[in-house]
């Protein structure tokens, strides 16, 4: 049996990736998670009297606390989400991006090399990245492992270095490490900030949908169940020293993604049959759309190549856009007490991201 240390394991990935681990292995995992606005214990919830689940409030940049938990439970794989992950907000204050995203990820290397140096056999170290890395693409080719990084915000900057970092404890230590870098994924437990969970809840509140710019960028989706059996079998059989990128081959305009989900709601939740729709006279929640200010140095397109994932481990995703999506707006449609509870704090919807200079 291992035992995986899951950072970030509270929020909307790691989350995702626990209950996926506890239902298709016989591990246990450990999770670390310092709950800031983007985590949450009740995306846990359902894990949390399962045998083989542990919890542990404490910050990935606390050497001590990250020392004491490799001493308690002697793991055979960390797997690394713990990040701040959102473009806008990087933005705003890129400070927690680079104590977390890079200092954090650079406290786990150093904790796991004393870990290996003092004895652990067998020990893997998995950093789950992102394809923001690899900068934005025109409109034809795809990111490849291979592609050179170029990042432009400070979120992609703050994954780029962790990801050197990651890569480089692999060639000077010896390190186990494995890097996969993702494209946009959606689901079950995403925080409202990102655009499908807004849209989609906006939408239900009758409030504007603020598509940025001109709505024509892209983004490859994909089920976020996909990408926790991409990040499974990376950890379980991938090679050391290697990227994979993981990605769904779904591309679509924000225009489309916002379009698919207003279709979505107007199917099972239709306008006529809510009051804050009906006091506003709209027909469809596609009558709620608006173009607002671009974010700052916005990203054009992303689209991955997965072949390697897929040739060398035999990934293949399970879901398909429409598939996923509809999922997608009917868990929020049946889970809106957990919307309400994660949106508790300070966030109210509002934008985010835009410097006084823009
Ligand atoms: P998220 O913002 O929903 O969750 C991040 C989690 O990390 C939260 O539970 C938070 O409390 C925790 N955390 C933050 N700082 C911490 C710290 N210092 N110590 C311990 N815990 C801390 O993020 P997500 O969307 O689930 O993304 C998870 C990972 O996947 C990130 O590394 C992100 O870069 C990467 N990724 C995300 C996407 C995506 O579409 N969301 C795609 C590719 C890769
Ligand atoms: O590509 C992987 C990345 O995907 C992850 O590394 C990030 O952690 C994750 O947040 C996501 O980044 P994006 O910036 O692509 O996601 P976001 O949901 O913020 O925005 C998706 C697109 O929608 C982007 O082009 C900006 C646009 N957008 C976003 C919001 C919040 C809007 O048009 N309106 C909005 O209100």
């Amino acid at each position: 049996m291992n035992t995986i240390i899951v950072t970030g394991g509270a929020g909307f990935i790691g989350s995702n990736f626990v209950h996926h681990v506890l239902a298709n292995t016989e591990d246990k995992v450990v999770i670390i998670d310092k709950l800031t606005y983007a985590g949450n214990l009740s995306n846990l919830e359902r894990a949390k009297d399962n045998p083989n689940f542990v919890f542990v409030h404490a910050d990935i940049c606390d050497r001590a606390a990250v020392d004491k938990l490799f001493k308690d439970h002697s793991p055979t794989h960390v797997v690394n989400f713990a990040a701040e992950s959102h473009v806008d907000r990087s933005i705003d204050g890129p400070r927690p991006f680079i104590e977390t995203n890079i200092v954090g990820t650079f406290e786990l290397l150093e904790a796991s090399r004393n870990y290996v140096d003092a004895g652990a056999e067998n020990f893997r170290f998995l950093h789950v990245s992102t394809d923001e890395v690899y900068g934005s693409l025109g409109d034809t080719g795809l990111f490849e492992e291979t592609t050179a990084y170029d990042p432009s915000s400070p979120y992609s900057a703050s994954k780029a270095a962790a990801d050197h970092l990651c890569l480089s404890y692999h060639h000077t230590f010896g390190l186990d490490v494995v890097v996969t870098n993702c494209s946009n994924n959606f689901g079950p437990f995403h925080f409202p900030e990102k655009l499908i969970p807004l849209m989609i809840l906006n939408a239900l509140d009758g409030k504007d949908l603020p598509i940025y710019g001109d709505g024509l960028n892209v983004r490859d989706w994909l089920y976020v169940e996909d990408h926790c059996s991409g990040i499974l079998l990376a950890l379980l059989k991938g090679k050391a020293g290697e990227k994979y990128n993981i990605g769904g081959g779904n591309e679509r305009t924000n225009i489309e993604v916002v379009d698919k989900i207003c279709e979505l709601l107007d199917q099972f939740r239709p306008a006529d049959q809510n009051e804050k729709m009906k006091a506003l006279g709209k027909a469809s929640y596609k009558d709620l759309k608006i173009f607002v200010k671009d974010r700052p140095g916005h990203d054009r397109r992303y689209a991955i190549d997965a072949s390697k994932i897929e040739g060398d481990l035999g990934w293949k995703a399970a879901f398909g856009f429409d598939q996923g999506m509809e999922a997608t707006v009917k868990w929020f449609l049946d889970n809106m007490d957990w919307c309400e509870e994660v949106q508790s704090g300070n966030y109210r919807r509002e934008r985010l991201g835009l410097t006084t200079n823009s």
